[in-house]
């Protein structure tokens, strides 16, 4: 995990980050009034963005990276780059970037089996004036995979 600075993104990161940060408005978090986007980008600078969307039945919460990935999906693209992630509190500073949920990490772990690639997760605070940088192995090292049981997912690999 690294600290750069938003001029030392690409422009594939940067304008991937500038959708997850349009995407933040579509959050719909009454309940932590806390607001995540997350944008996927392809090598061809493809963009795919998810928002975190929570229920009253507080365990049903989807995160913004996940809402990401299972649109991806439905979309038939699940060979990416990777991910930037922004965050913002509505009523609190929010002046450190997040870093995904295990549960997303898993998931995160499982695109980048299918994209073979060691996908870069770039996340920003609000202001984007403090910018974490990781690729989904350092998030999730020794993880669980399709190969631990012995699956071979490459007709999937679009
Ligand atoms: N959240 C995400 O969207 N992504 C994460 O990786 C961490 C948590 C959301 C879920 C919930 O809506 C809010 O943040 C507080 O947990």
């Amino acid at each position: 995990m690294v600290f750069i600075s938003y001029n030392q993104l690409s422009k594939l990161e940067k304008a991937a980050l500038t959708e997850a940060e349009n995407t933040l408005k579509n959050a719909y978090v009454p309940y932590s009034h806390f607001n995540v986007a997350a944008c996927l980008y392809t090598a061809d600078g493809q963009l795919i963005a998810g928002a975190n969307c929570e229920n009253a039945s507080y365990g049903l919460v989807t995160c913004a990276e996940r809402s990401a990935i299972v649109r991806a999906n439905a979309m038939g693209i699940r060979k990416f780059m990777g991910m930037a992630i922004i965050t913002k509190g509505d009523s609190f500073d929010t002046t450190e970037p997040t870093a995904p949920c295990g549960s997303c990490r898993q998931m995160l772990f499982e695109l980048s089996q299918l994209s073979n690639y060691d996908l870069k997760i770039t996340m920003s605070n609000t202001k984007k004036d403090k910018i974490m940088v990781a690729s989904i192995s350092e998030l999730l090292p020794y993880a669980f995979g399709p190969k631990d049981l012995n699956i071979d997912i490459n007709r999937y690999q679009n």
